[in-house]
């Protein structure tokens, strides 16, 4: 299988001869069955941008790749150590699940050691054909001080593999004091992984932008804000063209030290639109800028430029949320396809009420009936669907979903009482969010200024830091920094006596009521 002879070794690359192996692999597995592996491997641009990413710090190096592949992040570190001048013992621990890879793994490191031993390093290494996560080698509580005795490592380099988990999986059970809802194998590598490195190791990861803001992902997301410190984040903004399989999740690197963050250092961002890092760029931002601790879960946002930081400062001053508001956020109930015998095109004779889609918000207003797409305008009231009515009343209105090429992410809409004065409840489909008063319904001021609010350039700017989902959650918008009462009142009335000419005119007038300075106007102004 050796794709080198041995007088090769010291002018190639050993990432070409594992990108080489994971090809073959690629052609004896289905595209589906690599992916139920959770097998995606790492583009030699990538892993070798993820190579040069940790510093060498000793002369003697503990490597982990936990999912190792065929070892191409491995064959990268190595190509990146056979420049070095000095020399270095390397002693890297791969494991890999999946027997049929572990050949191709073999024989990647093996020709790394030739490689490496022609300019006087050393290299020792160990397979291990197992189940990463259900090794038994480690605490599975990383708070537990016992752990340190345990830290080994100096550097976790990962690409881990991507899929759902059962929450009763001995995975999950092992792991289950970070299990919150439905688990993915990837955050569980990432937490493992950490309890086997080094106090102040360097850990370097790729994985999907969910686990920056996505409710499942929290518990192990606020370890890592409470128990590292991340200098460098990379994030790929296309979907589809990092891996080769048809992966559509935006996709970050994360590189950071096992450390008790400092507030006040920085962490680099920077930015591509795809694996070939192009039109790349990159700035600093203060670590609040990047790690948000809400009172109950941590984010980490990524703010796209440096413009976008003097909007997130600012928002971030604000202390109101819907909550302190007296507000919630839930999900429409109507869920179509479980519903279908009760859903009605015409009220003729019918006991029904309207059903609103997503397509029925139409630029800020409530377009219904409408009669552009066939889908049925309302929902029979019945024993079945009491449940899934609410009642008419004030609400804001919020897609879940938007399409990447959509300007915004937050297209908000307000639902006022007086919209269906014929009825006394209303359907709302299962695409839609919809905030709500808890006691009391929402006023109109606040109705018409939160809504203005979230339809403003700088809440799509606040709200993309936090997620690079096409989706949008309740439970982000939920932690949403908004302004003091008085001057959501006041941006409601100036939406109420329609004092504006466009969109852009309203954003400025809001940003004027909300006292920002000129640098914060002139982001507005040319968004
Ligand atoms: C996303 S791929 C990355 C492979 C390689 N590190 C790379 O960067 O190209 C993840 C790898 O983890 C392996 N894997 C999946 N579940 C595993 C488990 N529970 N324990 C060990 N390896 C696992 C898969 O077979 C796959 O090779």
């Amino acid at each position: 299988m050796t794709l080198m002879k041995d007088d090769q070794i010291s002018s190639n690359k050993i990432i070409d001869a594992s990108i080489s192996f994971a090809r073959m692999h690629c052609k004896e597995f289905t595209p589906q069955a690599r992916k139920n592996k959770g097998q995606f491997f790492t583009p030699k641009k990538v892993a070798t941008f993820m190579a040069d990413l940790f510093e060498i710090r000793n002369e003697k190096l503990q490597i982990l790749d936990p999912g190792a592949g065929t070892g191409i992040l491995l064959s990268a570190v190595c190509d990146r150590i056979f420049e070095q001048d000095i020399s270095y013992n390397i002693q890297i621990d791969a494991y890999e699940n999946d027997e049929s890879l572990i050949p191709f793994l073999k024989n990647t490191l093996e020709l790394s050691n030739k490689k490496l031993s022609k300019k006087g390093h050393k290299l020792s290494f160990k397979i291990f054909n197992s189940n990463f996560i259900l090794e038994d080698k480690f605490s599975t509580n990383p708070n537990q001080p016992e752990i340190t005795k345990k830290n080994q490592y100096d550097l976790v380099i990962s690409n881990p593999p991507y899929y759902k988990i059962d929450i009763n999986s001995p995975e999950s059970r092992k792991l289950k004091d970070f299990v919150f809802g439905q688990p993915n194998i990837y955050s569980f590598f990432m937490i493992s992984a950490m309890q086997l490195l080094k106090d102040e190791g360097q850990f370097i990861f790729i994985i999907p932008r969910s686990f920056c803001s996505g409710l499942y992902f929290g518990k192990i997301r606020d370890w890592f804000v409470k128990n590292t410190q991340i200098e460098f984040i990379h994030c790929f903004e296309s979907r589809l063209k990092i891996f080769e399989d048809n992966v559509t999740q935006e996709t970050v690197i994360f590189k950071g030290n096992k450390t008790k963050p400092d507030k006040k250092q920085s962490v680099k961002i920077s930015i591509s639109e795809d694996k070939s890092f192009t039109n790349s760029f990159s700035f600093m931002a203060k670590n609040k800028m990047v790690f948000e601790r809400k009172s109950t879960e941590s984010f980490i946002r990524i703010p796209h430029c440096e413009k976008d930081l003097k909007i997130i400062q600012e928002i971030d001053t604000w202390d109101n949320s819907l909550k302190s508001l007296g507000m919630e956020i839930s999900t429409g109930k109507v869920v179509d396809f479980r519903t279908k015998e009760n859903l009605i095109y015409n009220f003729e004779g019918k006991n029904g009420v309207p059903l609103l889609w997503m397509h029925n918000l139409n630029d800020g207003s409530i377009d219904w009936p409408s009669n552009k797409y066939s889908k049925p305008q309302g929902i029979l009231l019945n024993e079945q669907t009491k449940h899934q009515v609410i009642p008419v009343d004030n609400y804001i209105l919020l897609k879940r979903f938007t399409s990447k090429n959509q300007k915004r992410r937050l297209y908000a809409t307000p639902l006022l009482k007086s919209n269906f004065p014929e009825y006394s409840s209303i359907g709302l489909e299962n695409h839609l969010n919809y905030i709500h008063g808890v006691k009391k319904p929402i006023s109109i001021f606040d109705l018409f200024g939160i809504t203005a609010l979230f339809n403003t350039s700088f809440y799509d700017i606040y709200y993309r830091s936090f997620s690079g989902n096409t989706q949008v959650n309740a439970n982000e918008i939920r932690n949403i920094s908004l302004p003091t009462s008085d001057k959501i009142t006041a941006i409601g009335k100036l939406v109420e006596n329609k004092k504006y000419k466009s969109n852009k005119d309203l954003d400025i007038h809001i940003g004027k009521i909300l006292n920002f300075n000129e640098a914060l106007l002139e982001i507005v102004q040319n968004y």
